[in-house]
């Protein structure tokens, strides 16, 4: 009986909390960042990539080439939500591109693929992006 209390207060918290969500980010930010793909690390990787953003977030990129192609690439966040669907995001778009076309994704491409941001979360577009093209600049380096 406790229990069920305990589990109705946290459900009516929980449905403010996706109600106020709701209100601010569109529907695709919210379905990137409560089931985000591609997260993890992969351990040999061909090349990965971290960088902090001004927030003091950090992303971390990493990505298997096959034949001139993103055959895997994955991320990892120690930020916010939307920096979590950005991460997200930018995998589903750079998977199966060469390295060349995805070091022209754009945060523009990002923020256009979420249906946008508010202003004070478009900086997490941009840190993803920012760490896609440094783990693919890693890699450039490496083997040029
Ligand atoms: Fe810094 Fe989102 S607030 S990455």
């Amino acid at each position: 009986m406790k229990k069920e209390g305990f589990e109705g207060i946290v459900n009516e918290i929980q449905s403010q909390i996706d109600a106020k969500e709701e209100k601010i980010f569109s529907a695709k930010v919210l379905q990137e960042y409560r089931n985000p793909q591609n997260v993890g690390r992969i351990e040999d990787a061909d090349c990965v990539g971290e960088i902090s953003g001004p927030c003091g977030d950090t992303m971390m990129f990493s990505i298997k080439i096959v034949d001139g192609r993103i055959e895997r690439v994955l991320f990892m966040t120690d930020g916010c939500g939307p920096s979590i669907a950005c991460g997200s995001m930018t995998t589903r778009m750079a998977a199966r591109k060469t390295v060349e076309e995805a070091l022209k994704i754009m945060d523009s491409d990002i923020l256009n693929a979420l249906d946008g941001l508010p202003e004070e979360n478009r900086h997490c577009a941009k840190l993803a992006v920012d760490t896609l093209h440094k783990a693919l600049d890693n890699l450039l380096e490496e083997d040029p």
